[in-house]
């Protein structure tokens, strides 16, 4: 509320507001409703901007133009902007599971071996590190090995009838490999996965969550598809290498998220090129850009590049993810800004969603 003595009024705050575009969203931020408690002292304006991600690769640009914005409303000498996030949420998930979960992704691919495990544990970190509360389901029934690649020894136990994920990095954890005996034979089939699943989704302790990652096994069989139709799913994220038969396996991956209506949010491309740690020469091992040119071909966005460097492995095998082990590397890079860009279309997606009218044109996610 103004102030007596201030000539400054929230209305001119919120007019001058409505001129800083939310570069993903398409809009302004006072349409999408994302200026609070705007506070008017004298000369001073403070309100706070409340962005749909804490990992919104525009905060920095937002906040800049935001107090530029107010400061250049005549009277005001000082403008303080807070920055905050409440993660857009994908509503169905509430609806479907009861479980306090904003937004779940599945991590899939085609070919196995590509770095599909990799990449969601390091995606997770990533995601964590940028302020988000992030979950880690292990679905891969056939060689559950997120435990392994995060440092887990333990199991998880049960307090009050709720099963307590496991924490590491920040990360809540948990494994489908956690449900048998490490030397037991696993036969699963899809719809005994199914029921099982969702289950155990339900009976574990997330907490809030903004966003919970499934690595899935790899293939898209059966197995996989039981547990994508599980989960209501926000999206789905494919990993490749660059090589032609890993991208034709991707492709029937799509093909299978598209018939049930699981957004395709991108692909990553994986082991894409070795930097030399001597020399920095770069180097294409596997045919450098493929996942990029299967993007554009079957009109699916294409997220980002992990370079292959034998630290990223070692990470893997001794529970140190990248992320964590060399945060200034370039694949940690890598990982951050592919948190990024994944954190920026789900809340695209979920505020197209909420508000079709407003940003109903945004050609993002093109599937
Ligand atoms: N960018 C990378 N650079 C170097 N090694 C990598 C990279 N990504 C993954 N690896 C290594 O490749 C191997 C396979 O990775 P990972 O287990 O993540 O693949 P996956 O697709 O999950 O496999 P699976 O199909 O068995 O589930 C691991 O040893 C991992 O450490
Ligand atoms: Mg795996």
């Amino acid at each position: 509320m103004p102030n007596k003595k201030s000539l400054v009024t929230e209305q001119q705050v919120l007019a001058a507001l409505s001129a800083v575009q939310e570069p993903e969203l398409r809009n302004n931020l006072v349409a999408l409703n994302m200026i609070r408690d705007v506070q008017i002292e004298d000369a001073t304006v403070r309100f706070t901007v409340m962005l749909t991600t804490r990992a919104c690769p525009f905060t920095g640009r937002i906040e800049e133009e935001s107090r530029q914005a107010v400061m250049k409303i005549p009277g005001v000498k000082q403008a303080i902007v807070k920055m905050d996030a409440n993660t857009a949420a994908d509503t169905r998930i509430r609806g479907q599971l009861n479980i306090p979960v904003r937004n779940t992704v599945a991590v899939a691919s085609g070919k196995g071996g590509v770095g599909k495990s990799t990449v969601t544990v390091n995606l997770a970190l990533a995601l964590a590190k940028q302020g988000a509360n992030v979950g880690l389901m292990d679905a891969d029934v056939y060689g559950p090995n997120i435990p392994m690649m995060m440092g887990v020894m333990d199991r998880p136990r049960s307090v009050n009838g709720k099963i307590q994920p496991i924490r590491s990095y920040g990360i809540k954890l948990m494994s489908m490999g956690f449900l048998v005996e490490p030397d037991q034979p696993l036969v699963w089939r899809g719809p005994m996965l199914h029921g099982v699943i969702r289950q155990f989704l339900s009976d574990v302790d997330w907490g809030d969550l903004d966003y919970l990652l499934i690595d899935l096994p790899p293939g898209t069989g059966d197995v996989q598809l039981s547990l994508a139709q599980a989960v209501p799913l926000t999206g789905a994220i494919m990993v490749t290498t660059p090589q032609d038969v890993a991208l034709a396996d991707v492709r029937k991956g799509v093909g299978a998220f598209e018939k049930l209506e699981v957004p395709i949010l991108g692909l990553i491309e994986n082991m894409s090129y070795f930097i030399c740690p001597h020399c920095g020469e770069r180097t294409e091992i596997f045919s450098y850009g493929g996942g990029r040119r299967a993007a554009e071909q079957w009109e699916i966005p294409f997220l980002g590049e992990i370079p292959l460097n034998p630290d990223v492995r070692l990470g893997g095998d001794t529970g140190k993810p990248i992320v964590a082990l060399k945060p200034d590397s370039l694949e940690a890079k890598a990982f951050h800004e592919l948190a990024q860009v994944i954190a920026a279309k789900i809340s695209v997606l979920n505020m197209t969603r909420k508000t079709p009218g407003i940003i109903a044109d945004i050609p993002i996610l093109k599937h």
